[in-house]
């Protein structure tokens, strides 16, 4: 096998991941070690499509400039976390207008039941009762859309897109036995590495983006000294050992936190530790936050400069998804028996 044949073979098997964030809120420490940070290295073995989603920020209401301000940050953000736009497809998600006329078609083949279904919906209405719009039912037909465009083999996600992931795979086997196949049909995956970071107010509840939990949430963006003010803060427990347990929840999250700032195993962080009061464990973790963070922020204020070039990086993510996505929609319309011409 000569080498450029050997090539083709070797990325043949590569398998594709697409992902997606919501440009809504301020990214969090959470956001960071749960999922961006693995992000960057996963083009190491499969090739991956991370999308901002802009489409779906707008089911609940925004003002035109947050969702434009966002959207810019989130963007330059995943590339000062290291996505490296060469070895990956990094997109604004309406920048390919196929993912809108993709999810018109896909809700012909959705069960309104089927939507129904869907905790997210049936939590958020709960939440705003006076905003349950139509996108906000369909947001799931849509993110079927986004992930199905680029024939996606694995979509990484949060426990709580699972459903959605499952929706997604339903909508695609049911569009293949109709007509033949034509979609990739997906596999959610719940990363084994990422970190479930809770707040550091409340650490039986999840550190939120959007929620109005200033001191509880670290924001990738904080400046040093806010980020110190809030694990100085952080709620610990009684007792004074640390260690990770369930009885400790406050203590546990900073522990998550340590190990994963640092790449160790909780074990390892615990007897880091062994004799540490509680104040100078705080300080440790917001230390080793201040260090991991600053580096991303210093790249996203450089980015952030020039609107002009962060607009090209996107342009040319665009286009590069462009030529996948248009493919799969031209094969959907004409599988349906729109007139193509
Ligand atoms: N709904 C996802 C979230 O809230 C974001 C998203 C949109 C997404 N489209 C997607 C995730 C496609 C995975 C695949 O987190």
């Amino acid at each position: 096998m000569n080498e450029q044949v050997a090539l083709q073979v070797n990325s043949e098997k590569r398998k594709r991941v697409f992902s997606a964030i919501k440009p809504t809120g301020n990214p969090t420490l959470g956001n960071y070690l749960g999922a961006m940070k693995y992000w960057p290295r996963m083009c190491e073995t499969y090739d991956c499509l991370y999308a901002v989603a802009d489409l779906h920020a707008i089911t609940v209401a925004i003002k035109p400039k947050d969702l434009r301000e966002n959207s810019k940050r989130l963007f330059a953000l995943l590339l000062a976390v290291g996505i490296d736009p060469e070895k990956n497809i990094l997109f604004m998600q309406s920048h390919v207008t196929a993912h809108a006329e993709l999810g018109w078609l896909l809700n012909n083949y959705t069960m309104f039941g089927e939507a129904s279904r869907m905790t997210q919906f049936k939590d958020k209405s709960r939440k705003n009762p006076e905003n349950v719009n139509v996108g906000l039912f369909d947001y799931p037909v849509l993110m079927a859309a986004d992930i199905l465009l680029y024939q996606a083999d694995i979509v990484p996600v949060g426990e709580d897109q699972m459903q959605h992931v499952e929706l997604c795979r339903t909508v695609a086997n049911r569009f293949n036995n109709r007509y033949s196949p034509t979609f990739t049909v997906p596999v959610g995956k719940i990363p084994d590495y990422g970190a479930r970071i809770h707040s550091l107010s409340d650490p039986t509840a999840k550190m939120g983006k959007s929620e109005g939990d200033a001191d509880g949430a670290v924001l990738i963006l904080d400046r040093p000294e806010d980020i110190m003010r809030k694990f100085k803060r952080a709620v610990t427990d009684c007792d004074t050992k640390v260690h990770a347990c369930k009885d400790k929840p406050g203590i546990t999250n900073l522990l998550t936190i340590y190990a994963s700032l640092c790449d160790i195993s909780i074990d390892k962080a615990e007897r880091e530790f062994e004799n540490s009061d509680y104040a100078a464990f705080k300080l440790r973790v917001g230390e080793a936050a201040v260090e991991t963070l600053r580096p991303i922020r210093e790249k996203y204020e450089a980015l952030r400069k020039d609107d002009k070039a962060l607009g090209e990086i996107m342009k040319q993510g665009a286009e590069k998804a462009a030529r996948s996505a248009y493919r799969t929609l031209e094969k959907v319309y004409k599988k349906i028996g729109f007139v193509r011409v």
